[in-house]
């Protein structure tokens, strides 16, 4: 006899990709998962990938020498409102730039003020913008996009906001085209928003803010649940941040790591520390001379970027081959780049290259495997191995690369290397394209919430929304739901009606919630159900209970169990009920007493159907569906035991006097003072389920 042949490994193979962009402990969202099963990878021959000589940036070290900035990156950017620069706004008064822009920038600054001043002033913004669309000015159109999206001074409206933003994106508008993508991936148009979103993702792996470091430049979640989140908000105040002085102290004192740190936080821009490159080169200088290795890395890129100094690629080499002596082995993909560019050295050398890149791979730095992967692909110095670079490619992406998530996202696209999938590389070029130098708007929007100045952040997180960046639309809806008038939203005239506000934060809140933010899908499903800011539907309460399901949350499956205990929106069903109580026990332990509570009333209610029993557990305060808030209010003050005691207590004492009610009635009285006698639960009603 045969036995069946086992499949072979490879079949079993499952590669998962965490996307560590989106991990931080804070994020109430699940992190984008990526599960590329062998059906994904390419079995026979590839097809040859054309060679592609306008794609630039590809190695994972400083861009190209002729690198955009962001301002053209991202034409139409708030930045000079912002984060004015001093040099810039001297040489625009010697030489007037466009007048269109002038005009743009004008409207934006008006608009921002008006969120503030309320009244008309908004409407009059938006009658000059409105007129500067019409002219054609791109950025303009984007912004009218925007006041139809949002429904500020205008009739919301969709389509409106879908044509401003199409002309504007024609035109160059990044942001408009950003929004175009969102829509059509929202409607499921993956081929046109696969385009949009790989032009973007493009855009964003050319920007100086890809680089290293790059999870702490995702945008900060300000609240976390229904509560302020106040660690991360701590840690943007910059400056301003105890940690951050205590920090700066060390360095001062000659703490080579703390001035490393320092110097960190002021290239990048992080922790609501501005930007600032010469502080971060005085710093970094200071931490070379005591011998600190991440710092001589540090100012080998910054002289091979001219990142606020002369380009100078000897010197670049030479802080590089200082730091690698010191073991820091992503240095060497710095020098392999330079040996692929022949920057500094006698001349290219391929072989070289590929030696450091080797050297960086097989100490676990991600930009070596992403750079041998760019070897592979475009056969430089090796032999065209396309398989070999999407192996290398997914390395580097597990390790959180982003341009390796470009990588593949372009292999989903064209199909080369990877079987073609559009919605997958649409997720994957989203998740790239929003870390285009747009995303500087949720630095703004930081800023701002952190000064108080709520209604401006509360814009910036709207324009950040229709763009589709979930942080910002739980963020914007967030503050809504927090803030109430105080959020200085405005409506079609004025601020914002209460009915306007809702239904502003059930959208975004929705939209959110599409994106994976359990939070989101709650309070979606919570909505529908106590009919808060909508009308009261239980069928679409379940639909969103359901998407929360889908990724394993606790309250979504107890939610979804008392539905069916109820008959609420689903099919009443004390079966399915239990299960899913059950499931969220699974899941999630700290659920145990809401569970054990649901499970005691289903069991009456099986058991007890149409007795007074059922009444007494229906009448209970609507604790059910806010299994969270009922933990935190009662089990962490009272200690679980004691409440569970009372309420099995309660019904034991209830049930006692019920039997001795009957009994009195049956009996003919006299029986006062009797012990009641042994129960016998089953004795009264037929069974409902069982
Ligand atoms: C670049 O740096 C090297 C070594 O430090 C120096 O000798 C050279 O003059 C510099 N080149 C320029 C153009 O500044
Ligand atoms: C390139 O580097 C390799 C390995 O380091 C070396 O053996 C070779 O001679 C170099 N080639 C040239 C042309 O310099
Ligand atoms: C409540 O129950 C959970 C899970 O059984 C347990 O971990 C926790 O310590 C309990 N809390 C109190 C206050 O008893």
């Amino acid at each position: 006899m045969r036995s069946r042949r086992k499949p072979p490994c490879a079949a079993h193979l499952i590669i998962l990709i965490l996307c560590s962009l989106l991990l931080s402990t804070t994020v109430t969202a699940r992190p984008f998962v990526l599960v590329l099963s062998q059906d994904d990878l390419k079995d026979g021959p590839v097809d040859e990938s054309p060679d592609d000589p306008s794609s630039v940036a590809d190695w994972d070290e400083f861009g190209e020498s002729d690198a955009r900035s962001d301002d053209d990156l991202d034409p139409g950017s708030w930045r000079p409102i912002f984060e004015p620069d001093e040099s810039n706004s001297n040489s625009a008064e010697e030489f007037p730039i466009n007048p269109q822009l002038e005009e743009y920038y004008s409207s934006v600054r008006k608009m921002v003020a008006a969120v503030s001043d309320g009244g008309r002033a908004m409407e009059d913004v938006a009658s000059e913008i409105e007129s500067a669309a019409a002219t054609g000015n791109p950025h303009a159109q984007s912004l009218l996009g925007f006041l139809y999206n949002t429904g500020m001074a205008r009739e919301r409206s969709g389509a409106k906001a879908f044509m401003y933003h199409h002309f504007a994106a024609d035109s160059g508008n990044m942001q408009s085209k950003l929004a175009l993508a969102y829509t059509y991936s929202r409607q499921d148009v993956y081929d046109k928003a696969v385009i949009l979103y790989a032009e973007l993702a493009e855009a964003a792996v050319n920007s100086f803010l890809i680089s290293k470091d790059s999870p702490v430049i995702e945008p900060v979640r300000i609240h976390s649940g229904a509560e302020e989140n106040k660690e991360a908000l701590r840690k943007s105040r910059g400056e301003e941040d105890e940690d951050f002085q205590i920090l700066e102290y060390q360095a001062q004192k000659g703490n080579a790591v703390a001035m490393y740190k320092i110097g960190i936080f002021y290239y990048f821009g992080l922790r609501g520390v501005r930007r600032d490159h010469a502080k971060a080169l005085w710093w970094f200088s200071k931490a070379v001379d005591k011998g600190e290795p991440r710092s001589m890395e540090l100012l080998g890129e910054i002289y091979a970027r001219g990142a606020g100094v002369k380009r100078n690629y000897t010197k670049a080499l030479e802080w590089l081959t200082l730091a690698s002596k010191q073991k820091l082995y992503s240095a060497y993909n710095g020098m392999g780049y330079l040996y692929v560019k022949g920057y500094g050295v006698e001349q290219k050398n391929y072989t070289k290259a590929k030696e450091y890149f080797e050297k960086a791979a097989e100490n676990e730095e991600a930009g070596g495997h992403y750079n041998l992967g760019v070897m592979y692909l475009k056969g430089i110095g090796v032999k065209k191995d396309v398989k070999l670079a999407c192996k290398y490619f997914i390395v580097a992406a597990n390790a959180g690369q982003p341009k390796a998530f470009y990588q593949l996202a372009k292999m989903f696209h064209t199909g080369i290397g990877l079987k073609k999938n559009l919605p997958m590389a649409t997720s994957l070029y989203k998740l790239v394209a929003e870390r285009g130098p747009w995303s500087s708007l949720s630095r703004w929007a930081l800023e701002a919430y952190l000064k108080g100045e709520i209604g401006k952040a509360f814009l910036l997180y709207s324009r950040m929304a229709e763009l589709g960046y979930e942080v910002a639309q739980s963020n914007a809806a967030w503050i809504l739901d927090k803030f109430g008038e105080a959020s200085m939203c405005m409506g079609e005239s004025g601020f914002c009606t209460d009915a306007e506000r809702h239904q502003r934060a059930h959208s975004l809140w929705w939209q959110a919630s599409e994106q994976g933010n359990e939070h989101a899908a709650l309070l979606i499903g919570d909505a529908y159900y106590y009919g808060r800011g909508t009308e009261r539907d239980y069928d679409r309460a379940a639909d969103a209970y359901m998407h929360a399901k889908s990724q394993s949350n606790a309250q979504a499956m107890f939610n979804l169990g008392y539905m069916h205990e109820h008959g609420q929106g689903l099919p009443l069903d004390l079966h399915l009920a239990k299960r899913y109580y059950d499931q969220a026990l699974e899941i999630d332990p700290a659920a145990k007493l809401p569970v054990m509570l649901a499970l005691a009333s289903l069991w009456v209610r099986r058991n007890y159907a149409n007795s007074f029993m059922v009444d007494l557990i229906d009448s209970l305060p609507g604790v059910y569906p806010k299994a969270d808030e009922w933990i935190k209010n009662v089990v962490m003050e009272e200690g679980n035991a004691t409440i569970l005691t009372l309420f099995v207590c309660l019904l034991t004492v209830l049930y006692l006097r019920e039997r001795q009610r009957r009994q009195v009635a049956a009996g003919g009285g006299g029986g006062g003072g009797v012990a009641p006698p042994p129960l016998r639960p089953n004795d009264n009603v037929a069974p409902l389920v069982n």
